[in-house]
């Protein structure tokens, strides 16, 4: 059923096969290796390069002056992501911003949007989250003088489920009801590569009188996102994932346009959130720009955001609507085929947890291994391909669609054929 031809012919018939090229593929020892990392790190575009020399020319040739003169006058450097980024988020252009990074990101929004006031103290999160949101929000709640423990609601799967049900979510927050201040989880979880319904999400927060907020570090270029339309009130990324912007490349954040005045929120402010019109008159009272925009501290890191330029205009080119629709499709297959093909005796005890509907999840498959976790990944990475181990044995692999094929995903099914045996 499964061939090799098969997954040429996929290939063949891939709308976005074009794009590979435009991706720089890791090798070692001269032949590439099958990269399905692009949760962690995505790959480098080759116009990357191209788009750091501009901006070390025009600072050679210009000086202070590239501020208004360079191609990409650096003064208006945070503007130029403003539609690829709405268009990624479903959001619109002035409700998104590039900046920072995501931790710092979500520092900033959790300033403004998590305001205990008498019995309203709750955070709802998933028991799972990345290090770093529980970081941020436990040291948010004790900047507050409160205990994260007293706080902190965590959401966990049922008892033999390793995923949330949406209706747990549900019932957890309607409990928590007029004691809770935020939902604050992830839209697609880093370790279960479960992608949560942040629509309902927010209804449910909003319905009792809590914000809602996400951390879309593994949605963003991975799932199709309506935050606006959502009503999500804020969300925060980073860029070095799916969006292939390189190491530690700048964030971004959302904020809803009801909030685009930020006079009724608290914030920390720096002077590049300051109203554009009279940012340089150096005012002792802070007057943010409308939009998101007002978040900003500093001026743009424009050696790391011309990065992220090149990148976004590769998503402008290919499209969500094209990436999604392929994402699908090749998790789909990769999923199919390590069922159906995984059946050696005695070989690696695998399943995979992440929910089958293609609602519950992006282009990411964490795979459970029973046993002996680590010694699989050795031989799944000595063999050439790049995924990553979560201890103590979950094993990510991601289809990127920009720059996989389904000729790769055959080859590492192939692979895991031959060692592994799937349990249900
Ligand atoms: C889900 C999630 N949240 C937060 C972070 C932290 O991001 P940063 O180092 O950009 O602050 C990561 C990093 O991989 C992540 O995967």
């Amino acid at each position: 059923m499964y061939s090799l031809e098969g997954a040429k012919t996929l290939d063949e018939q891939d709308e976005l096969r074009s794009f590979r090229a435009q991706f720089y593929i890791p090798e070692r020892d001269g032949k590439q290796l099958i990269y399905f990392c692009g949760h962690s790190l995505g790959l480098q575009p080759k116009a990357t390069a191209e788009y750091i020399n501009q901006e070390l020319e025009d600072w050679s040739k210009l000086g202070v002056e590239g501020h208004f003169k360079a191609k990409h006058p650096w003064l208006h450097y945070h503007t130029f992501f403003s539609k690829s980024l709405a268009a990624l988020v479903g959001a619109k252009p002035s409700e998104v911003i590039a900046m920072n990074s995501l931790t710092v990101n979500l520092h900033l929004l959790l300033t403004s949007f998590y305001r205990p006031t008498g019995k309203r103290v709750k955070i709802i999160m998933e028991a799972n989250s990345f290090s770093s949101d529980v970081y941020a929000v436990y040291s948010q709640i004790k900047l507050h003088g409160l205990s994260p423990k007293k706080v902190v609601i965590e959401l966990k799967p049922r008892k033999n489920e390793y995923t949330l049900r949406m209706e747990d979510i549900a019932k957890t927050i309607h409990s928590a009801g007029n004691e809770l201040s935020l939902v604050m989880m992830s839209g697609v979880n880093y370790l279960t590569g479960q992608a949560y319904d942040i629509e309902a999400i927010t209804k449910a927060a909003h319905k009792v009188g809590a914000k809602a907020g996400f951390d879309l570090a593994h949605s963003i270029g991975n799932t199709p996102l309506s935050l606006h339309k959502w009503g999500v009130d804020f969300a925060v990324w980073c860029s070095y994932k799916y969006l292939n912007s390189g190491p530690g490349a700048v964030g971004g954040a959302y904020i809803h346009e009801r909030y685009a005045s930020g006079k009724t929120l608290h914030r920390l402010a720096g002077w590049w959130g300051h109203d554009e019109t009279e940012r340089f008159l150096m005012k002792p009272e802070f007057k943010p720009s409308p939009g998101a925009a007002g978040w900003q501290l500093s001026n743009a890191p424009v050696f790391n955001m011309c990065a992220h330029r090149a990148s976004l205009d590769i998503f402008d080119a290919a499209g969500m609507k094209a990436i999604v629709k392929k994402s699908r499709s090749m998790v789909t297959y990769l999923e199919d085929m390590l069922v159906a093909r995984c059946n050696k005796e005695m070989g690696y005890a695998i399943r995979i947890i992440t929910p089958r509907s293609i609602d519950e999840r992006g282009n990411q498959l964490s795979i459970m291994v029973h046993k002996e976790a680590q010694q699989l990944f050795n031989l799944i990475s000595d063999a050439g391909f790049v995924c990553d181990y979560r201890h103590p044995n979950i094993i990510r692999v991601a289809v990127a669609p920009l720059y996989n094929s389904y000729e790769e995903v055959y080859h590492f099914a192939t692979f895991m054929a031959e060692h592994c045996k799937y349990v249900s």
